[in-house]
């Protein structure tokens, strides 16, 4: 039987079983398919969905507007530099009033208590759109992208080389423990994730048969079915840009990096935006192995997937 997940928020991954996440990520291909075939329904008609937004977005804001507009839904974006939240009125009351008048609320910003006290207060699912802890909707999208190219990701060797503390990398590391997926997060002793989620990840992982390792060698590498990286200075963190440029620059995505996984089937993933020269050299991103195009493609599908599942209407 499908897993009922109505009503549900989705603020980490952490609360989401495998067969939950394998649930959204199947739906997420199969409404992939209805939007190529031209089979899109009216499902979100006569909903609305509030976007709340105290950081930029390209993709997550389009993402879910394209998805929730197509099928008839009404979303309506809210920059926090508009409106009262967390300026005039507290969190909490934002939360009560916007959960009066919306089916679902995303919120995209700085601290993760924000998204858990709109989830707390409003009674309406809460999607978190990116916190400086968590970016678990991407996730989900590079999942899938990832079973695009190999199949079930299960025992699939997935790397991530860069800032290893970030939300991306965290968000990565939940789900691959969640699912059985080997992770290796690829980044300097003073960037590694924070010992609580690894110690979680880990336990997980220890149900699902995934490794998850953390290392300063890019030699391990090697084998990599995918190699990850996100931006060496995310949103929020504009002062650390020398100190990051200094400590990542051996863990720079290149073709030198991807020649040491040995492999000539290495796909290259990264959520995008990407800083060219950074993170990832231009002939790796806009090479051959990369697959950053479909993975922003497939932020919508599984974004319209967990709307689905969690209004009640997959
Ligand atoms: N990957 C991602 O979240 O992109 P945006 O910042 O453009 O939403
Ligand atoms: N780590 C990045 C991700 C952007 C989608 C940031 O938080 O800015």
């Amino acid at each position: 039987m499908a897993p009922d997940l109505k009503g549900r928020s989705l603020l980490t991954l952490l609360d989401y079983s495998p067969e939950e996440i394998r649930f959204l990520l199947d739906l997420a291909v199969q409404v992939k398919k209805e939007k190529q075939d031209g089979r899109i329904r009216q499902r979100f008609a006569g909903k609305t969905l509030a976007l709340l937004f105290e950081k930029r977005s390209t993709r997550t804001r389009c993402a879910f507007e394209t998805a929730f507009g197509e099928e008839g839904g009404h979303p309506v974006f809210l920059s926090t530099q508009d409106i009262q939240l967390g300026a005039k009125e507290s969190v909490e009351d934002t939360a009560r009033v916007l959960g009066r008048m919306f089916d679902a609320i995303q919120f995209r910003g700085f601290k993760q208590s924000t998204v858990e006290t709109l989830a707390r207060y409003s009674g309406v699912p809460v999607y978190n759109g990116l916190t400086d802890l968590f970016h678990p909707t991407q996730a989900l999208a590079d999942i899938m992208t990832l079973e695009e190219n190999f199949g079930n990701g299960r025992g699939r060797k997935l790397c991530f080389s860069g800032d290893g503390r970030n939300n991306v990398a965290r968000s990565l590391m939940v789900i691959s423990a969640k699912l059985g997926i080997n992770f290796t997060v690829i980044t300097p002793p003073s960037l590694n994730p924070d010992q609580e989620l690894i110690d979680i990840c880990k336990r997980l992982a220890a149900e699902s048969g995934a490794a998850i390792r953390i290392t300063g060698e890019t030699s391990e590498i090697e084998g990599a079915d995918a190699v990850y990286t996100d931006v060496w200075v995310s949103m929020g963190e504009e002062a650390k840009r020398e100190e990051r440029r200094a400590l990542l620059g051996p863990y720079q995505v290149n073709a030198g990096l991807m020649a040491k996984t040995g492999r000539s089937d290495t796909i290259f993933l990264h959520c995008l935006p990407a800083v060219k020269g950074e993170e990832v050299t231009a002939d790796v991103i806009d090479g051959p192995a990369s697959r950053a195009w479909d993975e922003a493609e497939n932020r919508k599908h599984t974004i319209k997937a967990l709307m689905l599942a969690t209004m009640g209407l997959g």
